[in-house]
């Protein structure tokens, strides 16, 4: 029997990845300014490199570095994510991208493999669990390659409606730093920048169906009462020379 699809999973990524790819395909794919490719390409020279996409979802990510770039292994870990990401890449006869199925922990690459690797939100939260990824980013990428890791800043979740989704006291000001801020800067030496990128959703229906869908009941309400149809997410941008 086919399950009823509910009008939001209230902040569960652990199922919105496994049970609703087409959403997270879907809100992934509304566009946002500046891009997160014209961010990266401000800072760093991806042409003629061959890239690493940790946590490639359902390839929105990967597609785009595809454009900026030599070529593109997106890994990812859940098959009905890679499934739409290989059904769009037929679609749209994309030459230089491939998947492979696995984990950010353990990745099945040879030690310095690809000339950049680049996760962009890939969802870790454990301690030791980012140690392993960041060991396992490093050991992958040549010597005079670059190591990126682009998630969204410590106090920007679900972006500039953070506060009506988790309420005002679990954010203040001063939050500007979290868990992988403290590893990756203190214990690896990433360097940081950060950028703000402005989402405008179709119409304030799109927003519920697809961000609303992800972030829950409250702000579904807000952005309904608001009539509003966009969201600023501040993101953080770690990168290491190797
Ligand atoms: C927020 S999505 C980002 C997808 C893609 N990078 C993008 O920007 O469109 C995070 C992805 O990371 C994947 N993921 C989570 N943990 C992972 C792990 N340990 N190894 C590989 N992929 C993982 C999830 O299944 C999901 O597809």
């Amino acid at each position: 029997m086919q399950k009823t699809k509910p009008l939001t999973i209230e902040n569960r990524g652990d199922i919105l990845y496994v049970d609703y790819p087409e959403v997270y395909d879907a809100f992934a794919s509304v566009v946002k300014k500046p891009t997160m490719m014209e961010a990266l390409k401000k800072h760093f020279d991806l042409q003629d490199k061959v890239v690493l996409d940790i946590g490639s979802g359902a390839g929105d990510s990967t597609f785009q570095l595809s454009t900026i770039s030599k070529a593109v292994i997106g890994l990812e870990i859940e098959d009905n994510m890679r499934s739409i990401a290989l059904k769009s890449m037929e679609e749209m006869n994309i030459q230089n991208v491939s998947f492979k199925k696995g984990t950010a922990l353990q990745m099945e690459l040879p030690d310095q493999s690809v000339d950049v690797s680049v996760a962009i939100t890939l969802p870790l939260f454990i301690e030791d669990e980012i140690r392993m990824y960041v060991k396992e980013t490093i050991r992958v990428t040549k010597p005079g390659g670059m190591v990126i890791n682009l998630g969204i800043a410590p106090y920007s979740y679900g972006g500039d409606l953070a506060e009506i989704i988790l309420g005002p006291s679990k954010i203040t000001e001063e939050d500007t730093e979290g868990v992988v801020d403290r590893i990756l800067r203190d214990e690896f030496g990433f360097d940081y920048f950060d950028y703000e990128a402005l989402q405008t959703f179709d119409s304030v229906e799109h927003m519920v169906s697809t961000y609303g869908f992800i972030f829950g009941q409250q702000v579904i309400d807000y952005i309904r009462i608001n009539n509003r149809n966009h969201v600023n997410w501040t993101y953080r941008v770690h990168y290491l020379k190797k």
